[in-house]
């Protein structure tokens, strides 16, 4: 089987084939971080309108790069939520009508079970059960997946996403939208242990999340020491330390929780080095692994869409002709595979 995967969720035109064989046969990325930056975020109706733009071309280049033509495509997966409504409509209009035209099925993708399944990408990929951490910009979840569609969530945030504490951090730091992996190259340069964040809520039992009081942290720590470019470093090095620790600590408990042996971590914030590094610490010490994907498929990309999909559609799903997204839609939902 060969499925075209199609990811429009949010700033991100992703494109993919993946062959159940051969693996990833083409993958092709838009990013619309320019077209956005003057705003400082996300703005979903210009985001729509260049999703209109870049998705059919994009599936043009990635027949192109795989070698393929429509005929060699036996099935369709688009990215159905959760996301942005109208960025949403516009891949999983594109993925529906194509499916149509070239008479194969077609699959709507949790966006979320892409990022996790992401990993599986991999030539090392993680075997069920495990925990999963889930870290983007929209989500901070930590969840026991049994199997494809056997996920419970055990934890998330409570209020900001860990990407979007780096991402808000960063803007009070003066980086651009989004500034998570600049304030990381940041923090690289900073003392530790000059200041210490908080690290909220892990002086209680439980595995949610807070990350909306580190911002504030930041910001009170800049008004009160000033904004030269050390100071910003060392409060870099200790808002990073602070996401790190905390995301550690709940990912042990988890582990302790459920009982799994391995953890699995997704997600554009996945790609943070100084959380990979304490992770596979970690695991390494309790005789076990921590697996992620490469950088690139850590934040929005069509691979994962196309993989998560393959293995939808193999297990038999297909939608109606209808096209429906979902931009809110909780990833326990979903059906076992
Ligand atoms: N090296 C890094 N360190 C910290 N944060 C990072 C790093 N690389 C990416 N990020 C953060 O990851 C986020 C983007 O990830 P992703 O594309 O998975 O999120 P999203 O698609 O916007 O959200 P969601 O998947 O929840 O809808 C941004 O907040 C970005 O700052
Ligand atoms: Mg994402």
């Amino acid at each position: 089987m060969r499925v075209l995967g199609i990811e429009t969720s949010c700033d991100e035109t992703g494109i993919a084939v993946y062959d159940q064989q051969a693996g990833l046969l083409a993958n092709q990325l838009y990013s619309q971080v320019k077209l956005h930056a003057d705003y400082g975020g996300v703005v979903p109706e210009l985001a729509s309108r260049d999703h209109v733009r870049k998705t059919v071309p994009l599936i043009q280049a990635a027949l192109k790069e795989a070698n393929l033509s429509a005929a060699d495509i036996n099935g369709v997966a688009y990215t159905a939520g959760p996301g942005l409504v109208g960025a949403l409509l516009v891949g999983a209009s594109v993925g529906r009508a194509l499916a149509f035209a070239w008479n194969v099925p077609a699959v709507p993708v949790h966006h979320m079970e892409g990022h996790l399944l992401a990993p599986m990408l991999e030539d090392n990929p993680p075997a069920f059960p495990f925990v999963a951490l889930l870290v983007s910009g929209g989500h901070t979840q930590l969840i026991s997946v049994i199997g494809i569609g056997k996920y419970e969530l055990l934890g998330e945030s409570i209020d900001d996403a860990a990407g979007e504490a780096f991402d808000k951090t960063a803007k009070l730091l003066g980086l651009d939208y989004p500034g998570g992996p600049m304030l990381s190259k940041m923090a690289q340069q900073g003392v530790a242990d000059r200041f210490t964040f908080p690290r909220p809520m892990t002086d209680r039992p439980g595995l949610d999340f807070s990350f909306s009081g580190l911002k504030t942290f930041a910001a009170n720590t800049i008004r009160s020491n000033g904004g030269d470019d050390q100071t910003c470093a060392d409060i870099a090095r200790a808002f990073e330390d602070a996401v790190v620790d905390t995301l550690a600590i709940k990912c042990k408990r988890a582990l302790e929780q459920t009982g799994f042996k391995n953890l699995v971590m997704a997600g554009g914030v996945s790609a943070n080095r100084t959380l990979r590094t304490k992770l596979a610490a970690m695991m390494q010490k309790r005789g076990a692994e921590v697996f992620y994907a490469r950088p690139q498929f850590c934040t929005d990309n069509g691979a994962m869409i196309a993989y998560a999909g393959m293995v939808r559609l193999k297990s038999g799903a297909d939608q109606e002709l209808s096209v429906s997204v979902r931009p809110r839609w909780p990833l326990a939902e979903l059906p076992a595979v």
